[in-house]
């Protein structure tokens, strides 16, 4: 690991700065970029990194530049989205367990995949999820109750599971054999080979050799591909004989899903990538915020007593639903600013197809740009005490002055994040609920650290203890 990336968090004057990697006072080369890629990508960027709008990495084997402008990112995500297409780095890494669903599709397959699924994100449809969200919630609180007073849980695994329940009774009505810890396993294995960047993809080594990374990220393939076309089978068996009796999930309205403008149907290959790509983007991510601001609660006492306070006030005891959500406007602060610290997709990657010009840089073919809402979040320019830990960027009246592409935890544009209304409902039902009865505190001593593998992990899991407030 980095030398200077194995600090986990600081006291610098009397304020806690919250984990993260210190940034060198240069910017590295072309090949110590690549390097340091695959260990941890948010400890390759420079102090420099968070002080200028735009770093151009001129190098023989491919041009890049970080792109940090709230103007260039609007460019390149928004008014000239059609001129980027996902980075093959980005691609490398996704593509072998997400085919080509939502995520991965470009140009035409893109925009009719796209078409097809965004009636299936529509507010009532992810209202009538809230459901599941707070039994799935409650059900864990019902575990933990009967843990040892003080016992200690893995908050990033506990997370984890939490999401991973919420996904499949939403996305498959819990219609699966698969369980929790083998799921759990299978995605570690996947991120941790096919998830960090390649040293030998970046030279150019094609997909299809086997590498020893990919070699060990494959079982763990044909083990999703086993579990989900039994589940695609069963399903799709039960909407030809009853259909009345098929549940109202994910899984069903994408079966049946047709595009509206030309009423066709998935095709077998298309429904099997987007109900991997559901599962993959549908709940790492909010694990991971959800996650992070647990760490981040347990380091500020303050706004955990708020927090809680807001939660016991709004829910008078009982468990959030999607009739508590406008009313929990703390709880939706916290989590706004803990995804500016945390990111749950820390780089967002784009290759030019033609020539631009973004704020002044010529931009060739092939020219890859990073987008980081890791660094955009923490650039000087646009934060204040940017590596500081505060809610209050976020109240009412405060929140609308933020720049749209200053702040891009779900991305922009055309390609934003298609689960973002189900996330922040979820994430909102999830914490207001936890907190409403528990409060949690990093076991001393614990090094926590944000580790970039496609999402963004704490490195050594969180080991906090469990103290019931009631
Ligand atoms: C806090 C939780 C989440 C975060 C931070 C997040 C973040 C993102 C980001 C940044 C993108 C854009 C990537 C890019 O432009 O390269 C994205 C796309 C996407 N997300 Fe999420 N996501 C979250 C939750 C979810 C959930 C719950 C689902 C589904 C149930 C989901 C499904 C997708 C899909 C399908 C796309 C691709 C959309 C497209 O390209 O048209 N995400 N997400």
């Amino acid at each position: 690991m980095n030398g200077q990336a194995v600090v986990s968090q600081e006291l610098t004057g009397a304020r806690l700065r919250p984990a993260a990697p210190i940034p060198r006072n240069r910017v590295l080369s072309t090949f110590e970029i690549i390097l340091e890629l695959g260990k941890n990508p948010i400890a390759t960027f420079g102090a420099p990194s968070y002080r200028l709008p735009y770093i151009p990495y001129p190098s023989r084997i491919r041009r890049f530049l970080m792109v940090n402008d709230p103007e260039g990112v609007k460019r390149v995500l928004l008014d000239n989205a059609g001129n980027y297409i996902k980075a093959d780095q980005v691609q490398r890494q996704l593509r072998p367990a997400l085919g080509n669903g939502l995520v991965t599709a470009e140009g035409a397959d893109w925009r009719v995949q796209r078409r097809a699924i965004a009636p299936m994100f529509q507010m009532r449809h992810i209202a009538s999820f809230a459901p599941a969200m707070s039994q799935a919630t409650q059900e864990m609180l019902a575990r933990w109750r009967e843990l040892p007073h003080g016992e200690i849980i893995d908050a990033d695994d506990e997370m984890m599971r939490l999401t991973y329940d919420i996904i499949s009774r939403t996305v498959f009505s819990n219609d699966v054999t698969m369980d929790y810890r083998a799921m759990a396993r299978a995605i570690a294995v996947y991120f941790e080979n096919v998830g960090r960047v390649d040293f030998l993809a970046a030279l150019g080594v094609p997909d299809w050799v086997p590498t020893p990374r990919r070699l060990r990220a494959w079982p763990a393939l044909r083990f999703f591909r086993r579990e989900m076309e039994g589940l695609i089978g069963r399903r799709r068996a039960l909407l030809e004989r009853d259909p009345d009796k098929a549940p109202n999930d994910l899984l069903t309205l994408l079966l049946t899903a047709r595009d509206p403008e030309t009423g066709t149907r998935f095709g077998e290959d298309e429904i099997f990538d987007n109900v991997m790509t559901f599962i993959f983007a549908g709940h790492e991510t909010t694990a991971n915020v959800l996650a992070w601001t647990l760490y981040l609660l347990s380091q500020f006492p303050d706004v955990d007593v708020r927090l809680a306070k807001e939660s016991q006030t709004v829910l008078q005891g009982k468990v959030a639903g999607a009739e508590d959500i406008s009313s929990l406007v703390y709880t939706r602060m916290v989590l706004e600013e803990s995804m500016r610290l945390y990111p749950p997709a820390p780089l967002l990657a784009r290759e030019a197809v033609g020539r631009d010009v973004i704020g002044g840089h010529a931009i060739e073919p092939r020219t890859v740009l990073l987008v980081s809402p890791w660094v955009i979040h923490r650039h000087r320019l646009l934060w204040d005490e940017a590596e500081y830990f505060d809610p209050e960027r976020f109240a009412p009246g405060k929140r609308e002055k933020i720049h749209r592409f200053a702040y891009i935890p779900f991305g922009a544009g055309p390609r934003i994040c298609i689960g973002m209304g189900f996330a922040m409902q979820e994430a909102v039902i999830c914490l207001a609920t936890m907190i409403q009865h528990w409060r949690f505190e990093l076991v001393p001593g614990h090094p926590v650290m944000p580790l970039a593998r496609i999402t963004l992990r704490p490195q050594y899991g969180l080991k906090m203890r469990l103290h019931c407030r009631d």
